[in-house]
């Protein structure tokens, strides 16, 4: 049982951000009048960047919001490549308090300690008797098919006793090591955005959407669980190969 799935095709990258941000803060305002409280976990990449710049300018009752990650590079919150500091430029307009971002700790010596803490951190945060359900989750494809930092031939895809994971690094494709949320919690969110632009994805988005093992293609594993998946993709990624 699925909450559905839909495709929705923008005719550029501008559409693409506009739409994500719609989405987003459409689901940060059903959630706040449902719950009271919004709680969206972001992806790093380029793709979603735009999307939550737009999301930053809208009117949305940011105080009942919170603020975690999809995933984390091995890096210090000030480095370039940290993704909480991307998304805390993009987000910089929005007066989130600061007490609402809640990142990885990407800079610890210790990842899976640091994955250990974040799984204690979010079962405290949904409460400990309830699922970690998100009511927003923007994810993103790689080349090779990851979602989140799930990547191919690892065997992350299939990691099921744990909410978050430290992730190895990746030396053939020059990745640092990772944090990740993995796919009982992916698969949890009430909303899961899937955000791919450009023709260098429309392989991988079209892999993705055929059943098969997730160890090769990971971002399969945004098609299973309780909540409704939206692919918001530009003209470019959603062309029929
Ligand atoms: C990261 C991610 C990752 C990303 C994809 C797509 O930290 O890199 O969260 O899963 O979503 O690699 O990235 P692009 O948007 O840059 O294509």
């Amino acid at each position: 049982m699925n909450g559905g799935e839909e495709t929705l095709v923008a005719a550029d990258p501008a559409e693409l951000a506009r739409l994500g941000a719609e989405l987003i803060a459409r689901a940060i305002a059903a959630a706040v009048d449902a719950r009271g409280v919004a709680r969206v976990a972001l992806s790093g990449g380029s793709t979603p960047s735009e999307a939550y710049q737009r999301l930053a300018a809208l009117s949305l009752p940011w105080a009942q919001t919170e603020w975690f990650w999809v995933d984390e590079r091995a890096v210090a919150p000030d480095h370039p490549r940290s993704n909480h500091g991307a998304a805390r430029r993009d987000l910089a307009a929005a007066s989130i308090p600061e007490e609402r971002f809640f990142r990885m700790e990407g800079e610890s010596p210790d990842l899976a300690g640091a994955a250990a803490r974040y799984e204690r951190l979010l079962r405290a945060r949904f409460g400990v008797a309830s699922a970690v359900s998100f009511d927003v989750m923007t994810l993103g494809i790689g080349d090779d098919a990851h979602t989140a930092s799930l990547f191919p031939g690892t065997g992350a895809a299939g990691i099921e006793d744990r909410l978050v994971a430290a992730i190895p690094a990746q030396p053939d494709k020059g990745l640092e090591q990772r944090l990740t949320l993995t796919a009982p919690v992916i698969q949890e969110a009430r909303l899961k955005l899937l955000l791919a632009r450009g023709a260098g994805k429309r392989g991988v988005v079209a892999q993705a959407k055929r059943p098969g093992p997730a160890d090769e293609v990971p971002a399969r594993v945004v098609r299973g669980g309780p909540g409704r998946l939206v692919w918001l993709l530009d003209a470019a990624a959603a062309q029929a190969g």
